[in-house]
């Protein structure tokens, strides 16, 4: 556990076992008590398992909620002509995301069609995403949609890259680097997000362990301000306030 985990409080207001057996994981003798100095704290309710800030109240944090992706198919976030689908090449299929997060780009590629293993390493991300993946497949038309897409694995990727052969896409979403100058903060969960990880700033390791997996292509998101991730891009898929740098092959 990094020392951002170690400042959550874990409390548990439900009977579910399986959550009960994942409380019990992430447990230490720290983050159990009622300490008034926690930074966050990770609830497991009946209804969902959310995490939020101690002056929030219980019910309103954050969770992951796949049902709200806007599923048009062909339109919106989902339409091929977005930077993200086109960075993927329209050939190819399968992808690891390597950074998943709560996987906001994984269920986008997965609606889309892609087949999609989702790697996160933070035992308390993946907690809230195994949370919204069991919410999504007890939705019949939701689990439809997803298709069977959408795998999640824990761990570090650096590692899993190597078992996992023959795949099309690695795609790349590390914690984007702080802005020099002052600027507005980021959505609130991924404030929540980087509070819970960290930085990631091993980035430059991971980019090079999915440049040496043998995967058709490497595709990096990264904020219209920062440095280029690696030397010579084969092409770059520019949003409004992104890019997607492709290495690899362009086909
Ligand atoms: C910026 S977030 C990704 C956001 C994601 N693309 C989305 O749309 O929700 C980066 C995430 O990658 C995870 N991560 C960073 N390096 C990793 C690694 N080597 N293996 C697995 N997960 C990693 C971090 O814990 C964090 O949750």
């Amino acid at each position: 556990m990094n020392p951002q985990e170690a400042q959550l409080k874990i409390e548990v207001k439900t009977t579910d076992k399986i959550r009960v057996a994942e409380a019990k994981k992430v447990s230490t003798p720290n983050n159990k008590g009622g300490e008034t100095s926690v930074g966050l704290v990770l609830s497991f309710l009946d209804s969902h398992t959310e995490l939020r800030r101690p002056n929030t109240k219980v019910g309103n944090g954050y969770f992951v909620d796949f049902s709200k992706v806007d599923r048009r198919r062909g339109a919106g976030n989902l339409s091929k002509k977005q930077p993200l689908p086109k960075s993927m090449g329209l050939t190819n299929q399968t992808v690891i995301d390597a950074t998943a997060g709560f996987c906001g780009d994984a269920v986008l590629l997965a609606l889309m069609g892609f087949q999609v293993i989702a790697i996160e390493r933070s035992p308390i991300v993946s907690i809230l995403l195994r949370d919204g993946m069991r919410r999504a497949k007890e939705d019949i038309e939701l689990w439809g949609a997803i298709d069977n897409n959408l795998h999640i694995l824990e761990g570090d990727a650096k590692q899993l890259l190597q078992v996992h052969q023959d795949i099309d896409v690695i795609y790349i979403d590390p914690m984007f680097p702080k802005k020099k100058k002052k600027s507005p903060l980021p959505p609130g969960h991924i404030q929540l997000l980087s509070q819970i990880t960290g930085d990631d700033l091993d980035a430059d390791s991971l980019f090079c362990a999915a440049r040496n997996a043998h995967a058709k292509r490497v595709v990096v998101k990264r904020p219209n301000y920062a440095k280029q991730m690696g030397n010579n891009p084969v092409a770059i898929h520019k949003g409004k306030q992104v890019r997607y740098e492709v290495y690899g092959s362009v086909s």
